[in-house]
Formats: structure tokens, sequence, C-alpha cells
């Protein structure tokens, strides 16, 4: 059965995980996959995590099933973190999904049941693995314009007049902060303007939320996704543990859901459960329940959001640094925009082969559209990498 196979594409971010491990050279930079590093250059699990993790050691009684929505809990938790706590949490629904990536694929497959020849808008660009999870849910996408790369910032009308192409039911999907893969962010002018678009045309936004807390913090980065649930009738969230609780491997996310009525919110998770049931029958219990168990203590939540903070605040640091180096060494401010960014991630604006040199001769890494993840940016070598990267300008 196996003799026609072609090999599968490789997916640009894990395949530069792969071949970073295997470089030998001992001063290479890693500044490809999206986690947080601390100076040191370790992912370390969260103080308050590590504590919670604890306590579910000594306190679980029993592994039995939990279902497919998972626990309970931690998806009326995930709610409030992400809605806030005056939601009208009545309309509102939440699933417990293996990552962002399970949770969205959850939310696809409920746009497809509900409506099955909707397109899905994406940003371009946007994260290589969203148009993927939307078509295998077996979806069509489009894309609208977002990001001009020679100025770093938003293409917002000509994103506006793309979105007037959408039909009546099309699902737009939005970035809820810290774009990935450019760091460019809807002001909360533009998110009210978004959201006035998406009623105009009847479409259905799709908020992606994986970074909550490492942009402008854990409430702001919220606020546009919450402009939306004032503005429109539905909406659907794909959201993520793995970067705010550093519990990657673990696989903690949610899917949720916001309609009009509390009985439509049930029937729309009720299809997302029935969709889990299917691909993975039940999400894994053991990152969700630290989480739930974090939001739910007072000062393991405290604790939590103290190294969160501390976390934003060393990537806010490098950026600055990292633009005042790219000043010096290119004598411009060509590069100015990587300290009005948030989040993870900048686009460089590099071309593939400059990126390509840049890892051959200088074992600097980052993804080929040139998107680099600032937590890795060395803080003791700022101004030879600046430099490294101004030499491949040509
Ligand atoms: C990234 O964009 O680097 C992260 O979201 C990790 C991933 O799965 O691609």
């Amino acid at each position: 059965m196996f003799e026609d196979l072609q090999p599968a594409a490789a997916d640009k971010i894990l395949a530069m995980m792969a071949v970073y491990r295997d470089d030998p050279r001992p001063d290479k930079i890693d500044l490809g996959v999206g986690v947080y590093k601390d100076r040191n250059g370790a992912t370390p699990v969260m103080r308050a995590v590590r504590e919670a993790e604890k306590r579910l050691l000594n306190e679980q009684q029993s592994k039995t099933y939990l279902g497919p929505a998972g626990d309970a809990a931690f998806n009326t938790a995930m709610i409030e973190l992400i809605f806030g706590s005056d939601a009208d949490a009545g309309r509102i629904r939440a699933i417990q999904a293996p990552g962002g990536s399970g949770a969205l694929r959850l939310c696809a497959d409920l746009a497809k049941r509900s409506t099955p020849n909707a397109t899905v808008w994406l940003s371009d660009p946007t994260w290589p693995n969203h148009g993927q999870i939307i078509r295998g849910a077996g979806l069509g996408t489009a894309e609208y314009p977002y990001f001009d790369v020679q100025s770093g910032s938003i293409r917002f009308d000509a994103m506006l007049e793309a979105l007037r192409h959408a039909n009546a039911g099309d699902v737009v999907l939005l970035h809820g902060c810290c774009h990935n893969p450019t760091g460019a962010n809807l002001n909360i002018d533009q998110w009210r303007v978004i959201a006035d678009r998406i009623v105009a045309q009847n479409l259905v936004p799709f908020v992606d939320i994986a970074y909550q807390g490492f942009g402008d913090g854990l409430e702001a980065d919220a606020a546009g996704l919450r402009v939306l649930a004032q503005k429109v009738p539905e909406m659907i969230v794909a959201a993520s543990c793995s970067k705010n609780f550093a519990v990657y491997r673990d696989r903690v996310g949610a899917a949720l859901v916001m309609a009009q009525t509390s009985d439509r919110a049930e029937l729309a998770v009720g299809q997302m459960a029935s969709a889990a049931r299917t691909l993975y029958s039940m999400p894994p219990d053991h990152g969700a329940a630290a989480v739930r168990m974090v939001l739910a203590d007072p000062a393991l939540r405290a604790n939590w959001q103290d190294e969160l903070e501390a976390m934003r605040q060393r990537i806010l640091a490098l950026r600055v640094r990292f633009a005042d180096a790219l000043r010096r060494q290119s004598n411009s401010d060509r590069f100015d925009f990587v300290a009005r960014h948030r989040g993870m991630f900048s686009r460089l604006g590099l071309s593939e082969t400059q990126v390509e040199r840049l890892r051959a001769e200088h074992g600097i890494y980052m993804v080929g559209d040139s998107r680099i993840n600032v937590a890795g940016l060395p803080e003791d070598r700022m101004d030879w990498l600046a430099k490294a990267i101004v030499s491949v300008l040509g």
C-alpha cells in the first residue's frame, strides 16, 4: 500500500528545529521555533506550573476518562481568562483541546459543520499551519493583505478592502495578539473597525490567541477579542496555553464559541466534542489540570502572572536593544519597527537567500521568511548578530 507514497512536505518551522539541533557550531543562534527562552537559552517549566504538578501528583486519585470536552473547570477558567470576568459567559462555551493546533482544528470542524461552503480568510502572511489545518477540515481559504514588509506596518486599508469581497457566512481568522509571523498588531481602533465590517457583512470572526501575555499584558492582549465580543453576535476562538504557561509538549489549549443564545452555544460545543471524539477521542489531561490549578489558586495565579510579566518585559527589552544594534550597524532606521512590534516574533524583511546565508555563514537560524523569535536574541552578542545581518544585505 505504500509503494506510491511521496515524502510529505516538510514543515518549515519544525524542519529547521532539527537542522539547528544537528549543527555542531558552538556559537550558533536559534531564532527559529516560537518558544520562550531565558537569558541562558533555556525554556524552563514555570514556577507555578511546577508547584501545581507537585500537588497533582500528590492529590490526583484517578486517571479515569473525563470525556471529549476534557476538564470542565479548566474550560470555565479559560473562558474567564480570554473573555474577561465581565463577559456574557452564558453565551460562551469552551472545550479543552490538544494545544492551540488542536483547538484550531476543532474550530475549523465546527465551521465546516455549520457553514460547509464558507471560505476562511487568512492574513497574508500567517502562521503556515493555519491554512493546512483549515483545509484539512475541508474548508476553502482566501487571503487578505496584512503586512507591509518595507515599513513593517499593517496594510489596514488593503485588509478592509479585501474583506469587502468576503461573502456572508465567511469566516475571518484574526490573530488575537502578537501576530505570527510579523509582530505587527491591530490597535484597538482598528479592532473596532474590523468588528463593524464583520457585522456589516455578516461574517464570523475566528480568533487565534496563542500568545496572550507576551504583547502588552494579559488583559491588554485580549482587548481586541473582547471588542469583537461586544459587537458581533457569534465568534469562535482557538486558544493555546503552550507559551503563556510554557507547557508546550503537554498540549494544552481550548476551543471557545460565543453564540447568540446559550442553547446555540451548547449545540456548537456539542459539535466540537463530537469532532474531538472522531479525531482523538479525548484531550490529554495532565497539562490542562496543572493550568486549571494555577488559575484557580490565587497565590499560584499571582506567581504565574509575575513570571509571565517578567518574560514579557524581557522580550520588550530585547526588542529595544536589537533595534538599537541594527541601527548602529546599518546606519539606518530600516529595522526600527522591531522595537515597535509586540510578541515573540518580528519579520525582518530579508530574502530567502539572505536567510540561508545567515545560517550557512554565521550559524544564525531564522524561519525562511526572515521571522525571528525575539526571545532567542543573545543579550551579549547583539552587535555581532546585527553586523552579520547587515553583512548579508548586499
Ligand atoms: C511557531 O510558530 O514557531 C510555534 O507556533 C510553534 C509551531 O508549532 O510552529
